[in-house]
This record gives structure tokens, C-alpha cells and sequence, in this order.
């Protein structure tokens, strides 16, 4: 556990794993790099670096998701409010927790606000986040986890009635498979009093979708190579990130938004701290990041096979994004 100066209104709990830096990269790259279709787990984009280049990305004109997120919440976060009467908001992905503002604003308002518990695998945005809100939000306390949200959870605030989000559409991030996991393990921590927040992008046309993960000035590409400065940084690897260019496509039949770093000449990469030699021709590339795309009935379904039932779902004017309010059934 790590306490910050501002007495007990911030505790971080540490649960990154310790013994490799960080948490498991050497195990993963060797399992990713290695395998038939090359793949990286995208919880690697978020050092410092990665997690300021995503708050730049929610920024960018192309990148409607955020602001369609905002709008719905802002539009809606009391009814939502008003339906659960949570104590605490626990944030799964938390980041900087910009839009997460609009539920703690209509819980203080319902005067039901005690506590927020974010997860989030970021060190340095869930510190930046937490002293922020501690500054503008002076009765709450900020109980939070640093790890990975696929490990098992043992949420902080037990016993208090909750609102769970996951916001952003990262639940998009997951395989289909690992999505239903996710839920399911969040679902058996629910009671029957929480409810359950989720941010789902919406299938729409291919175009919109591929200026959203490949924007004109080049924020997402910097960002998916960020990958490999990082694997440069914590494994010693050699990447020449000249040598690899950002990549994203939308593939309608899976509806998906793929990433890849796609190499631009044959070019062989060492990383020694896994003792690894990797080759790479021209136009291979490594799947860097899924970003699944949600219809209602997707969605409906997809909560169905968690254990969880869908009793809510807003959508933002332009219906782009969805916000899906879930409880036990
Ligand atoms: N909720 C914010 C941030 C979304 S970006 C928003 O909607 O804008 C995705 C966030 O999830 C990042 O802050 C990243 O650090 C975090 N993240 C990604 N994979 C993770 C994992 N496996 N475990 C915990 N946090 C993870
Ligand atoms: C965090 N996650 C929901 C983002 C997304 O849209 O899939 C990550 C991202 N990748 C590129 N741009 C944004």
C-alpha cells in the first residue's frame, strides 16, 4: 500500500506484480512475439508517456468517443444516480478520470457520495487523477487499486452500495471471450443493489471509425508505437521505431478495429532480457490492440453470457456511443 502527503484522503494500493517490470512484460512478449499471429496486450501502452498520449488522443477531432461518452453522462448521470443511490463509484480503466466527474458531481448532489475506487495499471495518471479530485471534491476519499483489471479484484469500499463503470469503450479492448470473463468476475462482486456502468462504441461506417484510430496528426500512431519504446526501455530490446509504422483497420465482418505495428523493411529485433531474436519481413506486423464495436443487441447478449441483465442504455444524440446500466438479473 502507498499513502500520498494528503493524509488518508488518497490510498493506492500496489498490486502490479513484482518480480518482472512491469507487470509481466517479459512473459507476455515472449508469449506475443512468438506466437503465429504476432500480438502485444495493449495495457503496455500506458506509462507515463502512453497515458498522456491517450488523454491527447481524447482531444483529437477525429476521436469522437470521448466527447460522445461526455455528452451522454452529462445528459443523464443523475437518472443513473438516482436509480442506484451509490455510496461509492468504482472505476475499472479509470485513467484520468476527466468524465468519471460528471457521476461523482450528480452523486454529491444526490448526497450520497462517501467514497471512489479506481483500477487502473497506471501509476502516474491514477496519482495525477486522484490529486486532482481530492482538490475539487473536499469531503471524498479516493480508496484505489494499481494493477491489472483482469486479475481477481477485491474491490475497496466492501459492503457499500456501489456503481461500477468502465468507461471509454475499453471493455472493446478485451477478446470477445476475455470480455465475457471480465464481466462475469466483476458480476460475482456485485450485490444485488450495485448497479454496473459501461461505455460501448457503436458499430457505425468504416471510414469514421479508421480516421477515429488513425487521426491526420498523428497522435494514435505515436501512441501505438509507444509500445515499443516501452519494450525498448524495460527488456533492453533494439525496435528502430523508424523501422515500424502505425496501422488501423476496420474489419466489418468481426466488427473491429484492428492496430498494428507494421514493418517497413525486413529487419531483425533482439530483446535480451527474454533472451529473443525476432524477424520481421517486410509488412509484418504485430497486433498491437482490438477495439470491438456494440450494437444493443450485441451488447444485450454479450451481458446475458456474464450474468448480468441490461435494465438501461443511453446513447448520445448522433447514437455513436452507448452508456449500458447492468445489474444482477
Ligand atoms: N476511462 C478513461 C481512460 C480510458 S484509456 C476514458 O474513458 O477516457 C484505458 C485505461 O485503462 C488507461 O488508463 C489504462 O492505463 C487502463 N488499462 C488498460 N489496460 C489495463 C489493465 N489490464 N488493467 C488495468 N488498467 C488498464
Ligand atoms: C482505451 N480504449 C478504449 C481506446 C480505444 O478506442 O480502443 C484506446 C485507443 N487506441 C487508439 N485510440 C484509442
Amino acid at each position: 500500500m502507498s499513502e500520498s502527503a494528503h493524509g488518508r484522503r488518497i490510498v493506492l494500493h500496489n498490486r502490479l506484480e513484482e518480480r518482472e517490470s512491469p507487470f509481466r512484460l517479459a512473459e507476455d512478449a515472449r508469449r506475443g512475439l512468438t506466437a503465429e499471429t504476432r500480438t502485444m496486450p495493449p495495457k503496455y501502452f500506458y506509462d507515463d508517456r502512453g497515458s498522456r498520449l491517450f488523454e491527447a488522443i481524447t482531444r483529437l477531432p477525429e476521436y469522437y468517443q470521448t466527447r460522445a461518452e461526455r455528452e451522454i453522462l452529462e445528459r443523464h448521470a443523475d437518472a443513473i444516480v438516482a436509480r442506484i443511490r451509490p455510496g461509492v463509484l468504482v472505476e475499472f480503466g479509470s485513467g484520468a478520470a476527466e468524465k468519471t466527474r460528471a457521476l461523482l458531481d450528480a452523486m454529491r448532489s444526490a448526497g450520497t457520495l462517501e467514497g471512489y475506487a479506481p483500477l487502473d495499471v497506471s501509476r502516474e495518471a491514477s496519482q495525477r487523477a486522484a490529486e486532482a479530485l481530492i482538490r475539487d471534491y473536499p469531503d471524498l476519499r479516493v480508496e484505489g487499486v494499481i494493477g491489472d483489471f483482469e486479475r481477481p479484484h477485491h474491490l475497496p469500499f466492501p459492503g457499500r452500495r456501489r456503481l461500477l463503470a468502465f468507461l471509454g469503450s475499453t471493455i472493446g479492448n478485451f477478446e470477445r471471450e476475455r470480455s465475457i470473463a471480465f464481466l462475469a468476475g466483476a458480476a460475482a462482486e456485485m450485490s444485488p443493489a450495485d448497479g454496473f456502468l459501461i461505455g460501448f462504441d457503436l458499430v457505425k461506417d468504416a471510414d469514421t471509425l479508421e480516421r477515429a484510430y488513425d487521426d491526420a496528426a498523428g497522435v494514435t500512431a505515436a501512441f501505438n508505437l509507444n509500445l515499443l519504446r516501452v519494450m525498448n526501455r524495460e527488456l533492453g530490446a533494439d525496435f528502430d521505431l523508424a523501422g515500424f509504422r502505425h496501422r488501423a483497420l476496420y474489419d466489418a465482418s468481426l466488427q473491429r478495429i484492428e492496430m498494428h505495428l507494421v514493418s517497413t523493411r525486413d529487419q531483425t529485433v533482439h530483446i535480451p532480457a527474454i533472451d529473443l531474436t525476432v524477424q520481421f519481413a517486410e509488412g509484418e506486423s504485430i497486433r498491437t490492440e482490438l477495439s470491438h464495436k456494440y450494437t444493443r443487441a450485441s451488447v444485450d447478449a454479450l451481458l446475458r453470457r456474464s450474468g448480468l441483465a441490461l435494465c438501461d442504455w443511453f446513447t448520445d444524440e448522433r447514437q455513436r456511443f452507448a452508456l449500458a446500466l447492468a445489474r444482477l438479473p
